[in-house]
């Protein structure tokens, strides 16, 4: 497999001999590979000190959510909790990961009613009955955390409500799936069947990631499946798990600023994300 020597420099970037550094772990994934019949990358699973700044990282996205949670009312505009995210981001010595990132203009991504994902802060002032999505990345020392959650404001319809409660719960049916040796395709599978058991529309264009040392990384998580298919999950693997639930129709329209993701046909969608470590024997929930 590896043509690295035990006493090579490990090629993690580590500096450390190879067989005190990644050389177990490889070894590992050549054997789990030989089973799955298919290739998994070598740095798929972070190493301890990884994690922990991961999980930092992971923490300030959680306070920016509940900082949130705190001031989020009918009356604020979009542009105003992408300032209290950007300003609360720096004073803890992080950085918002979506400012700039392949060009996308602002802090934070803001979502209101048929927005999928990716709505651009603006001057939209929130009204009583919205569901907005709020979707927070931090870098913090170099780490990232991905979380986003829905926020109801003021009294929104049984049907808005309905729809929030159950995307979240396609979120915590596919986090239960989280173990070693479960797949990517368990975890998808367990959302489209919860979802679709409503009568709701799971969104296929976009999905989870890896997340932790970069934005996106490998693997993909798409939020529909079939048990048993798609990558192996294995301990210490970090990624998100972000359903994107529609009431009508799953197909997406991107708006003229190139980024805002609505539905096509206009009805309400919902979404809840976390970013999820598999841990020797299940999940821990970093965010
Ligand atoms: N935070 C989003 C996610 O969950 C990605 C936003 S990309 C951005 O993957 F550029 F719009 F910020
Ligand atoms: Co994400
Ligand atoms: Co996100």
């Amino acid at each position: 497999m590896s043509t690295l020597l035990r006493n090579d420099v490990c090629w993690c970037g580590s500096g450390k001999k190879y067989k005190k550094c990644h050389m177990e772990q490889d070894i590992f994934i050549s054997n789990i590979e030989k089973k799955v019949g298919y290739k998994i990358p070598r740095d798929i699973m972070k190493t301890e000190e990884q994690i922990d700044g991961i999980r930092k990282s992971c923490k300030l996205t959680h306070e920016i959510l509940d900082m949130v949670g705190e001031r989020i009312k009918a009356g604020v505009t979009t542009n105003e909790i992408n300032t209290w995210v950007h300003e609360y981001t720096i004073e803890h010595n992080a950085y918002p990961a979506p400012l700039g990132y392949s060009g996308f203009p602002k802090s934070v991504c803001t979502s209101i009613n048929d927005v999928i994902c990716h709505g651009i802060p603006d001057d939209t002032v929130l009204k009583d009955g919205d569901i907005v999505n709020v979707d927070v990345t931090c870098i913090l020392e170099g780490y990232y955390g991905d979380a986003n959650r829905m926020y109801i404001i003021g009294e929104a319809s049984k049907e808005a409500l309905d729809l929030v409660r159950v995307s979240k719960e396609c979120l915590e049916k596919g986090i239960e799936q989280v173990k070693p040796y479960n797949t990517l395709g368990d975890i998808g599978y367990a959302i489209q069947q919860h979802a679709e058991s409503h009568g709701y529309s799971v969104v296929y264009d976009y999905g989870g990631h890896g997340v932790g040392l970069e934005f996106h990384e490998e693997p993909f998580v798409p939020h529909i499946g079939r048990k048993g298919e798609g990558m192996i999950l294995l301990p210490n693997m970090t990624f998100t798990i972000e359903p994107m639930i529609n009431i009508g129709a799953p197909e997406a329209d991107i708006l003229e600023d190139d980024w805002t993701a609505v539905t096509a046909d206009g009805s309400l969608s919902s979404q809840w994300e976390h970013t999820i470590r598999v841990t020797e024997t299940g999940y821990e929930i970093l965010t």
